[in-house]
């Protein structure tokens, strides 16, 4: 995810936990400041903890709020939403409409990640890339979004990622067999499951074709 901040960037980190983001972003000296947030007082201490540790106060700001709650784009022009929820970002970025002007969103859901996608392109943000990460052996996709108006998806798509954007990740196609095994579980008691899984047998043997070429 540190690969998707710009250099130069002022980083809003939301549910920074221990702050590890941007004390990484501190000593690589990568953003031009950050402001990290939580809502809960526990890893805020803990952030500071690591903070004092790693002398990098001067750079990292902490504040308690709930999201983007008390914030503006004064404070930042580069938002982090990570290993939280899609349903807890769409809340957090419906109080925000301010992050559609002149704002780089940098998202990883960790649940609803479909959900995410329906309502950023549906609100007025288009995602302009996405890439696949692995943590412990799991893929997780990290969006990067700003206001915009956004081409169709297919509902495949929504859960996938838009497959102009991430079909040539080399992690998607162990994505796209986690995906459908997943949707195969669900598809005898799951009809969109079984829609879904259908699409996804589709995008498997176009992309077996491309790799016979
Ligand atoms: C699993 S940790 C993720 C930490 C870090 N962002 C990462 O990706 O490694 C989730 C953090 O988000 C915080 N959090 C959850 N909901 C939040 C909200 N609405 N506003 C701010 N922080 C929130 C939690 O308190 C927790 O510290």
């Amino acid at each position: 995810m540190a690969e998707q901040v710009r250099p130069g960037a002022a980083v809003i980190d939301v549910g920074t936990d221990h702050a590890m983001l941007p004390v990484w972003l501190a000593q690589t000296g990568r953003a031009r400041s950050v402001l990290a947030t939580d809502i809960r007082s526990g890893p805020l201490q803990n952030a500071a903890a690591l903070i004092g540790r790693t002398g990098t106060g001067g750079f990292i700001r902490l504040m308690q709020t709930d999201g983007l709650d008390g914030l503006g784009p004064e404070d930042g022009d580069t938002v982090i939403l990570a290993g939280m929820g899609g349903e807890t970002m769409i809340g957090i970025l419906s109080r925000a409409a301010w992050t559609k002007e002149d704002t780089r969103l940098i998202l990883e859901p960790q649940s609803k990640k479909a959900d995410l996608r329906r309502w950023l392109i549906g609100n007025g943000y288009a995602i302009g890339s996405e890439r696949l990460a692995e943590d412990a052996g799991r893929l997780y996709p990290i969006l990067c979004a700003a206001g915009g108006t956004s081409p169709v998806y297919s509902e495949a798509e929504l859960h996938l990622g838009l497959l102009a954007q991430i079909g040539n990740d080399p992690l998607f196609p162990r994505y796209l067999q986690a995906m459908a095994a997943s949707a195969a579980r669900a598809a005898p008691h799951d009809l969109a499951a079984a829609g879904l899984l259908e699409e996804y047998k589709i995008i498997e043997g176009r992309l077996s074709g491309a790799d016979d070429r």
